[in-house]
């Protein structure tokens, strides 16, 4: 028999870096996140007499050509294992996933993937095992133990995961434009697992904490206010604290590289100019995130092809 199950991914304002309990993937801080439909993780599960758990690719149209590592896929079948020990079951399956965009360059692959495989083995074994149906809540906080921020990428459009767990939460914004601008499809040489370890040993990160949890909410102030300067200005703060973790680890480590800048360098001219202009953020990748109100669409249109289309790969999603 085979269940199925599609993710979206989810893309942070406030970012989730550093665990307070790393075998749980507990945060040191909270973060909020808008769910990105357009980017989906695809996971087939399949049960099979075999004696291991085995990983291929699903073919599916319009699917990302991609292989998992060795060791993603190691980490991709220890989930599964963790979730057929909850569900107190033995058997074995294959297991065959697939993304709709490039995985390992900042796009939060782990985050829809792990959450996709999450629910389709939750259905699988909830009918193997005469188990009740688990909930969206339930699958979230498997989820989590899985890949953190996949918790999120049950809740949309917004999702907050603080030291209550996550939920969804009212923003008042919710239909935005997200163009991503594609600097490199190349895996990142570290991890984001390896990230989160790493920004402990920055001097920056004891007070992490606490700036990570006054820019929520001041960003949640922003939203509330309908002050969109300001929330561009939380949102660029933030990332900036982010990847200044990286920058100031006792290993240093990059991600934004020359190309990163000179698109950063562009939206923050527009908006000097404009007084207007989208949200921006990077993750854990050189890409950036741009997020545009529905009644910016001019504007996104206009930026696009004066400075995008031309030089970078998109990915895009119009409301
Ligand atoms: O879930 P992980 O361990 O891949 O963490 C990813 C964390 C960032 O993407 C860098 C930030 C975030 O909050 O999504």
């Amino acid at each position: 028999m085979k269940w199925f199950a599609q993710a979206p991914s989810n893309i942070a304002l406030i970012k989730y870096m550093g665990k307070r309990d790393e075998s749980h993937n507990i945060p040191t801080n909270p973060s909020l996140s808008y769910t990105l439909d357009n980017l989906s993780s695809f996971v087939e599960v399949e049960n099979s007499p075999a004696k291991s758990n085995h990983w291929e690719r699903l073919d599916l149209p319009g699917a990302f050509a991609f292989s998992l590592s060795d060791a993603g896929q190691q980490r991709f079948l220890a989930h599964l294992d963790f979730l057929k020990h909850h569900f107190n079951h033995e058997g074995h399956f294959i297991v065959r996933s697939c993304n709709n965009f490039p995985m390992g360059s900042g796009l939060a692959s782990s985050a829809s993937s792990f959450a996709a495989l999450t629910k389709a083995a939750c259905r699988a074994l909830a009918d193997l095992t005469n188990a009740e149906e688990y909930d969206n809540d339930k699958m979230a906080a498997l989820s989590r133990e899985g890949s953190g921020s996949s918790c999120r990428s049950f809740y949309s459009p917004w999702a907050l995961w603080d030291e209550d767990g996550v939920r969804s939460i009212e923003i008042g914004y919710d239909n935005f434009i997200h163009e991503c601008i594609v600097i490199s499809h190349e895996h990142k040489s570290i991890s984001s697992s390896e990230a989160h370890r790493r920004v402990k040993t920055s001097p920056r990160f004891e007070d992490r904490p606490r700036r990570a949890a006054h820019h929520l909410q001041q960003l949640l102030s922003a939203f509330e206010h309908q002050d969109w300067s300001l929330a561009f200005q939380i949102c660029w703060q933030e990332f900036h604290d982010m990847h200044d973790l990286f920058a100031t680890a006792k290993e240093p480590f990059h991600y934004i590289s020359q190309e990163s800048k000179d698109v950063l360098n562009i939206v923050k001219t527009q908006w000097d100019k404009r007084g207007d202009g989208p949200l921006v953020t990077m993750d854990a990748g050189p890409n950036i995130h741009l997020l545009y109100r529905p009644d910016q669409a001019d504007m996104a249109k206009q930026m696009k092809h004066d400075y995008f289309h031309d030089n970078y790969d998109l990915l895009e999603k119009w409301s």
